[in-house]
């Protein structure tokens, strides 16, 4: 059973690699860009770049089942379409694709273009497991290359909202698992949040658990767009998130904490809470109440 992983650098694929990599009935193939962070992944790899077509032919060739996942950028549409036409071609079976928050009924424009590459995996015939995870905890530790705790101060962007979240490790858990039991998996859609938190609530876990006094700054989302396109961010991805904001603080997301009773089911172990999250990251967001 020969498994590609795209985006194995990021922060779900390598996990997905690393909950893979020890099982020896399967043969796990990391997609990269780079030779050299291909080489720190510890199995094999090969070359993929989403925007370069002619790459997808040889990294797909023998391969049984994929996971799918985009960066943050419109791309995301094009380089779907073109590596699942290419999968297909070369017989691939499943597809585990990482997509976003919100059930069917989402407007939210970046949400909803993931669910039109889902609807696309099922067009081309795929069998198919899609994970839809609500807000990263990792959002906190940075985003988009930069800090998100800064002096003790969360600067984030949702007003009061409260939020569903879920740690990339508990997703890439439930990848791998749906990548090892395809058959069990076929046709469903998990969506994951697991601990629901506004981010004033937030920063009284982190300084319950950090000892240390943070707080939750409720940015105006214009600071954030600024932000992340000084930094490079994609502008037509990043004015969807910019915008998302707005829809979060004014309470137009419909059930934004809505918690799911999915995780133990699958994976047999409870889901990470705030508290366990902030414990095991303690020292990065000690990190950020010094930084200046
Ligand atoms: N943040 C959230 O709260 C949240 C919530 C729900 C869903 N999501 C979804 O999660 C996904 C992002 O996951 P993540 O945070 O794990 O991403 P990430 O850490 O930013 O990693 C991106 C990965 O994609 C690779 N990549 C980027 N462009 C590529 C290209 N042209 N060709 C091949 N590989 C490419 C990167 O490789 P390099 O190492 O070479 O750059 C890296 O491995 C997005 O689809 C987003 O919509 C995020």
């Amino acid at each position: 059973m020969r498994i590609l992983i795209t985006g194995a650098t990021g922060q779900v694929g390598r996990k997905v690699v690393e909950n893979l990599k020890s099982d020896s009935s399967l043969e796990v193939i990391a997609a990269v860009r780079s030779k050299k962070k291909g080489e720190s992944l510890g199995v094999q790899f090969v070359e993929l770049d989403l925007d370069r077509i002619e790459t997808f032919a040889p990294a797909l060739q023998g391969i049984d089942r994929v996971f799918l996942m985009t960066g943050y950028t419109v791309d995301m549409m094009r380089q779907s379409k073109a590596f699942l036409d290419e999968a297909a071609k070369a017989n691939v079976r499943h597809v585990v694709h990482l997509g976003a928050c919100g059930d069917d009924e989402a407007t939210v424009a970046h949400w909803v273009w993931h669910q039109l590459v889902e609807r696309y995996i099922e067009w081309r015939g795929f069998s198919f497991t899609h994970l839809r995870p609500e807000q990263f905890m990792q959002n906190l530790l940075g985003y988009s290359g930069k800090p998100t705790v800064v002096n003790g101060v969360i600067e984030q962007y949702f007003g009061q909202a409260r939020l569903s979240w879920v740690d990339c490790e508990d997703v890439a858990e439930v990848a791998a698992v749906s990548l090892r039991d395809a058959e069990a998996h076929n046709g469903q859609t998990y969506r994951m949040g697991y601990d629901a938190q506004s981010l004033n609530d937030v920063a009284r876990i982190l300084s319950e658990v950090i000892g240390q006094p943070f707080r939750y700054d409720s940015r105006p989302p214009e600071e954030f767009l600024a932000k992340v396109l000084a930094a490079g961010a994609d502008p037509a991805y990043m004015n969807c998130v910019y915008q998302h904001y707005f829809a979060y603080a004014q309470g137009k997301i419909p059930h934004p904490d809505q918690v799911f009773d999915n995780f133990e089911r699958l994976t047999g172990r409870k889901p990470v809470t705030w508290e366990a999250f902030a414990k095991k990251h303690a020292d990065t967001f000690r990190a950020g109440f010094t930084r200046p």
